[in-house]
């Protein structure tokens, strides 16, 4: 019987003929997706289809496709009849950049590119592959979410995905790409990804949709306010990265992809002779002559210290007030984490602690040191950030740099006060090599603060009390804010010249190379979520 369930005609082909047309048709029929017309429909959307995708981000000739034929075994709504070509989803392993990935790509022109459980059984075994192969995840996801005619089983099909997610994350690197609507607890696998990359204009991920919210809030929004990439970039910190286009966005996948080992038992791969290692930067020397009150970003040091200048950013428009992203160094790939001056003036708060955090987490988990810059005036004060909880949600950087055991050398640039000192990856919390710049202020609070409390009383007495004030803060800042009170304890193992932090950094790190640092034998710790 065909398709249609009418008797099939006889091939009067040779059989072994007969054999490749019939492999051929039911080829061609599971790679027609949607058909002509939903293909040209998801183009006239502005977006690529799923094999178009896959074509644009893996290597020349590298696609294995598996599963092309799998179909659902759901009945209801006549599903027994409608054959979803590949059931909606393109899935396979290749290489990205000569590296071996797994792959799966949505096909919105097949049922919205809903999720069915034959749909997420395909995306399962490709999940269990890349465990099983060590090697990293990508997905591309493009869905209207659980298939509704599934029912429960698209349900469970969700679950299955979300279980692989959590098994394999910290084990192999998990990258999503949302590429059209991702809606409702579907969110959730991207979620639990490393890194989710969304395209301006086109991607959407929000657990109700607009209707839902105005029937329920009251609120009126349409889905790029709800969220879209700037949404979801600049606000909830969903996504890491936002690309103009598909094709921006394959590229920066390619480019992350290039800082990343291929699962937690390896390290990233080293990219040899981009800069000469023993490089100075006069431009540091400037910075560090800045008047302390003066904000800078911070990624120009990072620029003057990375490898070629080139620095890759992650989580860009989210919590600008701390900087995260890879560099190489002497051709190592490394981890970031920095205060950024120009924002807040680079004050930890909630969003910053909870980026830091992860990143921290991300690094340490694949094996990725963490160098670590330092110019932090202290915690953003207010109630808004008390009553949302940064107590227990700005705990979290302190506990990723805590349990973090890759190689960690922090450079304290300019000020590091109170608390916020301790937990960007001071000495005392397991920091291993820790330089500062002769500006640094490393102290428990800034002039201001510190001789309105310990001079009240003489300062009520005074008969000038603006001109003792100003003389208080001078002696202050000559005792304590400076860098030599840590390093006369050795918490600062040496005050460097700004323009030698290259250099310092790169043989901190070509040192720690070999570190191997044992972590106390329990089932996890319990991170203050
Ligand atoms: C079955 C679906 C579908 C779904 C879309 N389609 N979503 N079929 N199950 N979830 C079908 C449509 O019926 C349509 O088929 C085709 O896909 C294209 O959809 P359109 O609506 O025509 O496209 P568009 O206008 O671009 O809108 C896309 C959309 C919208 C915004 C995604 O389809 C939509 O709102 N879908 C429902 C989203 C949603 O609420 N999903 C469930 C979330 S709950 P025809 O044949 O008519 O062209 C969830 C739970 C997961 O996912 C839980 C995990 C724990």
């Amino acid at each position: 019987m065909d398709q249609a369930g009418k008797p099939e005609k006889k091939d009067k082909r040779s059989p072994e003929n007969a054999h490749l047309a019939r492999l051929h048709a039911a080829r061609a029929r599971a790679e027609g997706g949607g058909g002509p017309e939903r293909l040209a429909a998801q183009k006239a959307a502005g977006k690529l289809t799923a094999r178009e995708r896959l074509d644009l981000l893996v290597d020349d000739d590298s696609f294995q496709e598996v599963d092309l034929l799998v179909e659902t075994r759901a009945a209801d709504f006549g599903l027994d009849r409608k054959h979803p070509a590949a059931d909606g989803v393109v899935t396979g392993f290749a290489r990205v950049a000569g590296r071996p990935v797994c792959v799966f790509s949505q096909d919105f022109s097949v049922m919205g590119g809903s999720l069915g459980l034959s749909h997420a059984m395909k995306i399962c075994k490709v999940m269990d592959m890349a465990v099983a192969a060590g090697v990293p995840v990508i997905g591309l996801c493009d869905s209207g979410g659980a298939r509704i005619q599934e029912g429960v089983e698209s349900l469970g099909g969700y679950a299955e995905i979300f279980y692989r997610n959590v098994q394999a994350s910290g084990y192999v690197p998990q990258i999503s790409a949302v590429l059209g609507p991702c809606a409702g607890g579907a969110v959730y696998s991207p979620a639990l990804t490393d890194f989710v990359f969304m395209v301006d204009g086109t991607s959407h991920m929000f657990i109700t949709g607009p209707e839902v919210v105005k029937a329920a809030t009251g609120e009126t929004c349409d889905f790029e306010t709800l969220g879209g990439a700037d949404t979801h970039s600049r606000l909830s910190g969903v996504a890491h990265f936002v690309a103009g286009s598909e094709h921006d966005c394959f590229r920066q996948i390619r480019e992350l992809l290039d800082f990343l080992p291929q699962n937690c038992r390896e390290t990233p791969h080293a990219v040899m002779g981009a800069d000469d290692p023993r490089r100075e930067s006069e431009t540091l020397d400037r910075l560090a002559e800045l008047d302390a009150k003066k904000a800078y970003k911070v990624h120009e040091v990072i620029r003057e210290i990375a490898d070629g200048r080139r620095f890759f950013e992650v989580h860009k428009g989210f919590a600008r007030n701390i900087v995260v992203g890879f560099v190489r160094l002497n051709g190592e790939s490394v981890g970031v984490v920095a205060n950024n001056p120009a924002v807040l003036s680079g004050a930890l708060d909630i969003d910053a602690s909870e980026k830091g955090a992860r990143f921290v987490n991300f690094c340490d988990a694949f094996n990725i040191p963490l160098l670590t810059l330092v110019d932090v005036p202290g915690y953003w004060p207010g109630l808004e950030q008390e009553h949302g909880g940064i107590i227990r949600r700005g705990a979290k950087l302190l506990y990723a740099f805590c349990r973090a055991t890759v190689p960690k050398v922090t450079v304290v640039l300019r000020k590091a006060y109170g608390g916020a000192y301790d937990v960007m990856s001071s000495k005392h919390i397991r920091g291993d090599i820790n330089f500062a710049w002769p500006c640094a202020e490393i102290a428990v609070m800034g002039p201001a603060g510190a001789v309105n409390i310990l001079y009240k009383a003489e300062l009520k007495a005074a008969t000038d009390p603006e001109k003792r004030r100003e003389e208080l803060a001078r002696e202050y800042v000559e005792r304590f804010a400076s860098p030599y009170q840590a390093a006369k304890h050795g918490y600062i193992d040496e005050v460097i010249e700004a323009r030698t932090t290259r250099p310092k950094v790169i043989r901190a790190f070509r040192f720690l190379k070999g570190k191997k640092a044992e972590r106390l034998p329990k089932k996890h710790g319990n991170i203050p979520l």
